[in-house]
Parts: structure tokens; C-alpha cells; sequence
């Protein structure tokens, strides 16, 4: 059977805008470009699996409004396996994306759904993990309680599975979890935010020090730090005009997830990801601008495309 993409975590209803200006004194700003799209970084990670040509399989909650389709179509359009998605009572994930000039967005995010996991729930995500392939990867974030992650790693470690954990939001990552990773991808922020403040390099041996084999650190100008045992090595990005940062993390993690199921080693890894998620800051949305496998080479310059192993 083939090996699946394993995505746990956030799924939202993203409500985006673009804003030329920022609120003044009166609280108030104008703006353009609404789009209601599919978000959450679980589900962002399962479809950029899906744009890449890998299956992708989704664990998370939703609610039972008009906010889960809007969450839901899109992944099931690009064939996403939604069988894993608990749908209960009350209100989906929502978030509010506003994209200014510079392309760096902000969100606030109403988790709803996403917290609301019962201890059934969890033992349903570890079984659905148990059943999974050989050779899958579970990609989690703690956009979602951090128990039920803990449970999940657990269960896919026991499986002999690689754990990538994207450790936002950070307050929810505790050195247990931590522990538990083979890989974190952290943003600089949440770096510092995990390890204090200090040199970038130091951070991530900090990282390191508390468990995870690979760190691999989303620079905030593009690229990346990538830390495996003690070697380093930063992984830059091409130029390229930067319209909307919205979901690029996301692609980062998820490409990176994907070059571990093919059987990549983290350095190939992370230039697959450091592409991907280029590619993702050139369009306006998150899961509409995810690249397909030739727009991600195409910004590895000198890189054959090797679509499978
Ligand atoms: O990383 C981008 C995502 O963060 C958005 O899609 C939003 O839903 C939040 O989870």
C-alpha cells in the first residue's frame, strides 16, 4: 500500500483580505480582495500533499455549519481522505486573514472545533494512525491540543513512522512533545519563542539539545536553517516578488514531509522545501497558490525532478 501523508491538526474556514492601509485612529480600515477559502494547517498540509502527488489523509474536527464546507470542498476536490475528520456540534475553525502591501499577513484564529477533541476522538486518530502504511509520516501542529498530538506522535513512533511537527502555537509545545518529534519546523519567531532569545544557530542547538534529530528553522526573509546532529547548513531562497506569505509555512512543512516519505535525506529535503513554499508566497491565499510538482523544480535551479522513489 502506498504511504500516506498523515495531517493532524488545525482545520479553518479562511476569510481573507487584502488592506492597502492600516486601521487609523478610528479603528477602521478599508478593504479588497475578500475570498472565503479552505485554511487550517492540517488541512493546508494535506493538500499541498495533494498538489505534490502523494495521498494525504486528514485528521482533525469540524463543525456542523456551513463553515466545514467551505473548510472541506476544497480538499475534497484535490483528494484529500476526509474519512479521518470528526464532525460534531457547534462551530467549525474560523480565520481572518488580512494580507498587507508587503504580502506579510496577519491572522487571528477562532479555533472552536479544533479544541474541542473527547478522549473517543483521540483513540479513533490512533487507530486510524495504527492502520496506516509502512512508511508514512505523520505532519501535526498544536493548533489543536497538545494531548491529542502527544497521543498521535506516540502511536506513529510505535509504527516506526517519522513525527514532523510544526510547534505553532508554541505555548501549547512542551519538551515531551518536543521529545517526541523527528522534525520540527518552527518559523524564527517560534524558535525564540520555544528557546529565548539569542543567535539563530544557538536556537536551533538549543532545539536540538531537547530531542528532535532534525530542526529545520523558516527564516523570516525565505530559506531556511537547517540543523541534523551537528551539521548545519542555511538553505536560501530565490528571488521572487512576494504577494502573499499566507499558508507558506504550511507548504514548507508539508513539501518537507513529503521528501521524507519519498525517502530524501533532510538536506534534499529542505531545498524541496524551501521551493515550496517560495512558490506559495507568489499567489494570493494559501491553499490556491500551493505549487504542483514541476512549479516547485522549477525554483530549484540544477535540480532533476525525481517524482517518486
Ligand atoms: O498557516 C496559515 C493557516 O493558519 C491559515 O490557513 C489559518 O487557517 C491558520 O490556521
Amino acid at each position: 500500500m502506498e504511504a500516506v501523508i498523515l495531517a493532524l491538526g488545525s482545520i479553518n474556514a479562511d476569510f481573507q483580505v487584502r488592506i492597502d492601509k492600516p486601521a487609523g485612529s478610528a479603528g477602521l480600515a478599508l478593504a479588497h480582495d475578500f475570498r472565503r477559502l479552505g485554511g487550517g494547517k492540517a488541512a493546508n498540509v494535506a493538500f499541498l500533499a495533494r498538489r505534490l502527488g502523494r495521498a494525504a489523509r486528514l485528521f482533525g474536527r469540524v463543525g456542523d455549519d456551513d463553515l466545514a464546507a467551505q473548510a472541506l470542498t476544497p480538499l475534497r476536490e484535490v483528494g484529500v481522505d476526509l474519512s479521518e475528520v470528526c464532525r460534531a456540534g457547534g462551530q467549525t475553525g474560523f480565520a481572518m486573514v488580512l494580507v498587507p502591501r508587503s504580502g506579510k499577513k496577519n491572522i487571528v484564529v477562532a479555533a472552536n472545533a479544533n479544541d474541542e477533541w473527547s478522549d473517543e476522538e483521540i483513540g479513533k486518530v490512533c487507530h486510524g494512525i495504527e492502520l496506516a502504511p509502512a512508511g508514512s509520516v505523520l505532519v501535526c501542529n498544536c493548533e489543536i491540543p497538545a494531548r491529542v498530538v502527544k497521543a498521535a506522535a506516540g502511536c506513529a513512533r510505535r509504527h516506526g513512522m517519522h513525527v514532523v511537527l510544526d510547534p505553532t502555537f508554541p505555548d501549547r509545545v512542551d519538551d515531551e512533545l518536543l521529545a517526541m518529534a523527528d522534525v520540527i519546523t518552527p518559523n524564527e519567531e517560534e524558535a525564540h519563542q520555544l528557546a529565548g532569545a539569542g543567535a539563530i544557530c544557538d536556537i536551533a542547538r538549543a532545539l536540538a539539545a531537547r530531542g528532535p534529530r532534525v530542526v529545520c528553522i523558516k527564516l523570516d526573509g525565505g530559506g531556511c536553517l537547517l540543523l541534523v546532529g551537528k551539521q548545519e547548513q542555511r538553505v536560501a531562497s530565490v528571488d521572487v516578488e512576494v504577494v502573499d506569505t499566507t499558508g507558506a509555512g504550511d507548504a514548507f512543512t508539508g513539501a518537507f514531509a513529503v521528501a521524507l516519505l519519498e525517502g530524501r535525506a533532510p538536506p534534499e529535503a529542505a531545498r524541496f522545501a524551501v521551493a515550496a513554499s517560495t512558490a506559495a508566497v507568489m499567489a494570493y491565499g494559501a491553499q490556491p497558490s500551493y505549487p504542483d510538482r514541476s512549479a516547485v523544480m522549477a525554483l530549484m535551479p540544477g535540480e532533476e525532478e525525481r517524482s517518486s522513489r
